[in-house]
C-alpha cells in the first residue's frame, strides 16, 4: 500500500516536473526580455491554473531566432476554453466592429496606420472575430498584430474579470465625438453615484448602474441597442413628418438612391452587419430587456416615460437635420457643389465622414462638412444625451448646437447661391 502511494506520488512529481520545466523555458526567458508581461500574467487567474504561455501562443517559438513561429491566440483559442462567452460575443454587435469599420468608403481613403494599426478607427473598430480573409488582408499589409477582441476588455495578460467589470473599461471606445457615453454617464447621477461609492462615501449597498449592468445584463456578452448608432429603424416611423425626415437620412447614408427612393446595395451592406433594427418585433425584444433592467431600481412607467422621451428627442433632431440636409442637397440638384466622381450621387454623402470630396483630399465642400458635424456629432449628442440622463450633453452639446449648425447650413448656402449666380 505504501509502495504504491509513494509510486503515485513520484508519478505526480514527474509531470508536474515536466510541465513546470517546459514552462520555464518561456517565462525564464520572457522574464528578461519582457518582464512585465510575464508579471501581468503571474498575477492572472490563467497562472493560478496553470494555463501557460504556450496555452495561447504554441510551442514552435522557442528562442530569438524563431519569433515568426510564434502564434498570435485569436478568440477561437480562447473559445476552447470559453465557448460560452465567446458564442455569446459572436451575436452580439461587437462582433461587427471590424466588418462594420471596413463598409464604409471612408476606411479605405485615410492612412492605414489609422485602420489596420490600431489606432484611429481601428484602434476602436479591433472589435469582432476577422475571417480567414481578414486576416490575410490584414498581413498583406505588414500588420501582424490585433488578432484578438477579448482582450479590449480584459486586457492583456492579466485577462481579469474585475477590470471588465469597471465602466472605465469601456472608456477608450465609447467617448468623444460621435458617441461620449463615457462623458455623459461619468457626468450624470448614474455615473457620479457609481464614484461617490468607490470613493467610500456611499455605502457599499446603494445602487449605481454601470455600463454594463444596462448592456451586458447579468454577464451576458451579447450586445444590441434598440435604436443603435444610426438612429433609424425598420419599418419607418408612423408619423408622417418623421417618416419623410427619416427617408431624408436615409438618402444622406446612400442606404436610398435619392432619385427613385428605392434601396440601394448599402441597404444590404447595412443589415448585414446589424447596423439597424430591420422589424418592430427586434426593436421591441431589445427596448423591453432595456427597461427590464430599469425596473431593477425605478417604476415601470418612470422608466417607460424616460424612454419615449428618448424616442421624441430623435424624432425633433431628425426634423432640424432632414432640413440641413435638404438645403445641402438642392446645391448638388442645381449644380453649386459639383457631384465628386467618388459619390454615387449627386447628394450629401455621409458614409465619407469629413471627406467631403470623395478620394480627393483638396477641394472639400465646406458645407457638407458643417452637416456632417451636424449629424454625426449633435445628432448623436441630442438622442444619446437624453436617454444617458445628460442634462448638459443633451442641450447645449446636442440640440442647441444642431439649431446653430442649421443657421450656418443656411448662411452658407445663401452666400453659395447668390456669388455662384454672380460667377455666370
Ligand atoms: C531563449 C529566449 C526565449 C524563449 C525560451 C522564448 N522566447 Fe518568446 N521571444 C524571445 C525574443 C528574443 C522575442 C523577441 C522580442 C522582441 O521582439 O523584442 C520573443 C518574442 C515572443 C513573442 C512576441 C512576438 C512578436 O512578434 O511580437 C511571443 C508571443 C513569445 N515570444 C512567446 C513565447 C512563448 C509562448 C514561449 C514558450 C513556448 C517563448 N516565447 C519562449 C525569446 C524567447
Ligand atoms: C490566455 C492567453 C494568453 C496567455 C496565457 C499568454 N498570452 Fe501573450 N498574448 C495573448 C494575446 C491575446 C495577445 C495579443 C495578440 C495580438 O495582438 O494579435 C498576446 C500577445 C503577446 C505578445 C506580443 C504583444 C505585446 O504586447 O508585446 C507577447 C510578447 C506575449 N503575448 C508574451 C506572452 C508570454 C511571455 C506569456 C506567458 C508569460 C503569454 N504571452 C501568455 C494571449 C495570451
Ligand atoms: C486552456 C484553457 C484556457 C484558455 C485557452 C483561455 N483560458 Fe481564460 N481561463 C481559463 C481558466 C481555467 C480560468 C479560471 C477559471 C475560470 O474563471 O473559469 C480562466 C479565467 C479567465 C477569465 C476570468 C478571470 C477572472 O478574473 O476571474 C477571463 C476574463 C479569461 N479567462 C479570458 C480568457 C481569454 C480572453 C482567453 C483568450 C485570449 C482565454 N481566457 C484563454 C482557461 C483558459
Ligand atoms: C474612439 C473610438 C472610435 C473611433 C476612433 C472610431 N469609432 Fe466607429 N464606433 C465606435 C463606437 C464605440 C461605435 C458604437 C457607438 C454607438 O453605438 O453609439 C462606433 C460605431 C461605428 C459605426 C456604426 C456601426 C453600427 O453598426 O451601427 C461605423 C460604421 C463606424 N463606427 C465607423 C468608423 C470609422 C470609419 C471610423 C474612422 C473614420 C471610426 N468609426 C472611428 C468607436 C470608434
Ligand atoms: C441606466 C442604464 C444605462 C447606463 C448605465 C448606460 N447606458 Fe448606454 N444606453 C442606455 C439606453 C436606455 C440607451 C438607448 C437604448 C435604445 O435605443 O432604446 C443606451 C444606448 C447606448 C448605446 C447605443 C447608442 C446610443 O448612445 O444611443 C451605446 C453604445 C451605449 N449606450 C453605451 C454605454 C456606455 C459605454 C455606458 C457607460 C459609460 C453606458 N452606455 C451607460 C442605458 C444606459
Ligand atoms: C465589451 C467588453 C468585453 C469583451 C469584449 C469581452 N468581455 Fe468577457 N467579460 C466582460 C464583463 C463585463 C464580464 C463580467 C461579467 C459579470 O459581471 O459576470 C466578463 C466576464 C468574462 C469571463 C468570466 C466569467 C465568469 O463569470 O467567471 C470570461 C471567462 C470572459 N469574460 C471571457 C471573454 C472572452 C473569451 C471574450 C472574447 C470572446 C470576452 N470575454 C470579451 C466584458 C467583456
Ligand atoms: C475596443 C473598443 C471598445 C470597447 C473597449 C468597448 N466597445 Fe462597445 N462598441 C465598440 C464598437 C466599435 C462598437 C460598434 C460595433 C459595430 O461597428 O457594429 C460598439 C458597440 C457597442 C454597443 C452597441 C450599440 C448598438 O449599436 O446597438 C454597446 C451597447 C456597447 N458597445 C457597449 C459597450 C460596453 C458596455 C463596453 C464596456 C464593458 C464596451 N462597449 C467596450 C467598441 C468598443
Ligand atoms: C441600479 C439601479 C438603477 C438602474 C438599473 C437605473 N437607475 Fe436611474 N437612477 C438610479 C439612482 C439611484 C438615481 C439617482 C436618483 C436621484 O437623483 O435622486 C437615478 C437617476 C435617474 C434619473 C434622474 C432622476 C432625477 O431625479 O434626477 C433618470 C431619468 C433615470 N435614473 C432613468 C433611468 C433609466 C431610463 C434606467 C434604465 C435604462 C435607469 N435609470 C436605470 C438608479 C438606477
Amino acid at each position: 500500500m505504501k509502495k504504491v502511494a509513494l509510486c503515485f506520488l513520484v508519478g505526480m512529481l514527474l509531470i508536474t516536473g515536466i510541465a513546470y520545466a517546459e514552462e520555464e523555458a518561456c517565462i525564464e526567458c520572457h522574464s528578461k526580455i519582457t518582464p512585465g508581461q510575464v508579471e501581468d500574467w503571474r498575477v492572472s487567474a490563467h497562472a493560478d491554473n496553470d494555463i501557460t504561455c504556450s496555452a495561447c501562443h504554441g510551442e514552435e517559438h522557442v528562442n530569438a531566432n524563431d519569433i515568426a513561429k510564434v502564434q498570435f491566440p485569436d478568440e477561437h483559442v480562447c473559445q476552447e476554453c470559453h465557448a460560452e462567452q465567446f458564442e455569446q460575443f459572436s451575436h452580439g454587435k461587437h462582433n461587427f466592429g471590424w466588418t462594420s469599420l471596413n463598409a464604409l468608403p471612408i476606411t479605405h481613403v485615410e492612412p492605414d496606420e489609422l485602420m489596420e494599426g490600431g489606432r484611429g478607427c481601428g484602434g476602436c473598430h479591433n472589435m469582432g472575430i476577422k475571417t480567414e480573409a481578414q486576416k490575410a488582408e490584414q498581413l498583406a499589409k505588414g500588420y501582424r498584430y490585433q488578432n484578438n477582441s477579448c482582450d479590449e476588455c480584459h486586457t492583456r495578460h492579466s485577462f481579469s474579470k474585475k477590470e471588465a467589470q469597471d465602466p472605465r473599461a469601456c472608456q477608450q471606445c465609447h467617448m468623444g465625438y460621435d458617441h461620449p457615453q463615457w462623458e455623459m454617464w461619468s457626468s450624470a447621477k448614474h455615473g457620479t453615484r457609481w464614484f461617490a461609492k468607490e470613493s467610500g462615501r456611499l455605502p457599499e449597498g446603494a445602487k449605481a448602474p454601470t455600463c454594463q449592468e444596462c448592456h451586458l445584463p447579468n454577464g451576458n456578452h451579447s450586445n444590441h441597442t434598440a435604436w443603435g448608432f444610426l438612429g433609424v429603424r425598420l419599418p419607418l416611423p408612423e408619423d408622417p413628418q418623421w417618416k419623410a425626415d427619416q427617408i431624408t437620412i436615409l438618402k444622406a447614408m446612400g442606404v436610398l438612391n435619392p432619385e427613385t427612393g428605392k434601396p440601394t446595395e448599402r441597404l444590404a451592406l447595412v443589415q448585414s452587419v446589424d447596423m439597424i433594427r430591420s422589424t418592430k418585433e427586434a426593436f421591441d425584444t431589445e427596448r423591453n430587456k432595456m427597461i427590464e433592467t430599469c425596473k431593477k431600481c425605478h417604476s415601470e412607467s418612470y422608466a417607460r416615460a424616460q424612454m419615449e422621451m428618448g424616442d421624441s428627442m430623435l424624432q425633433k433632431a431628425d426634423f432640424l437635420l432632414a432640413k440641413g440636409i435638404r438645403i445641402v442637397a438642392g446645391l448638388y440638384k442645381d449644380g453649386i457643389i459639383e457631384k465628386p466622381a467618388d459619390y454615387p450621387f449627386a447628394y450629401p454623402d455621409f458614409l465619407y465622414f469629413l471627406r467631403t470630396n470623395g478620394r480627393k483630399i483638396d477641394g472639400m465642400s465646406h458645407i457638407d462638412q458643417v452637416l456632417f458635424k451636424m449629424y454625426m456629432k449633435h445628432r448623436m449628442r441630442t438622442y444619446q444625451g437624453q436617454f444617458h440622463v445628460n442634462p448638459d450633453y443633451a442641450y447645449w452639446y446636442g440640440w442647441a448646437q444642431m439649431t446653430n449648425d442649421l443657421s450656418e447650413i443656411e448662411e452658407l448656402a445663401k452666400t453659395m447661391r447668390a456669388t455662384h449666380t454672380k460667377a455666370h
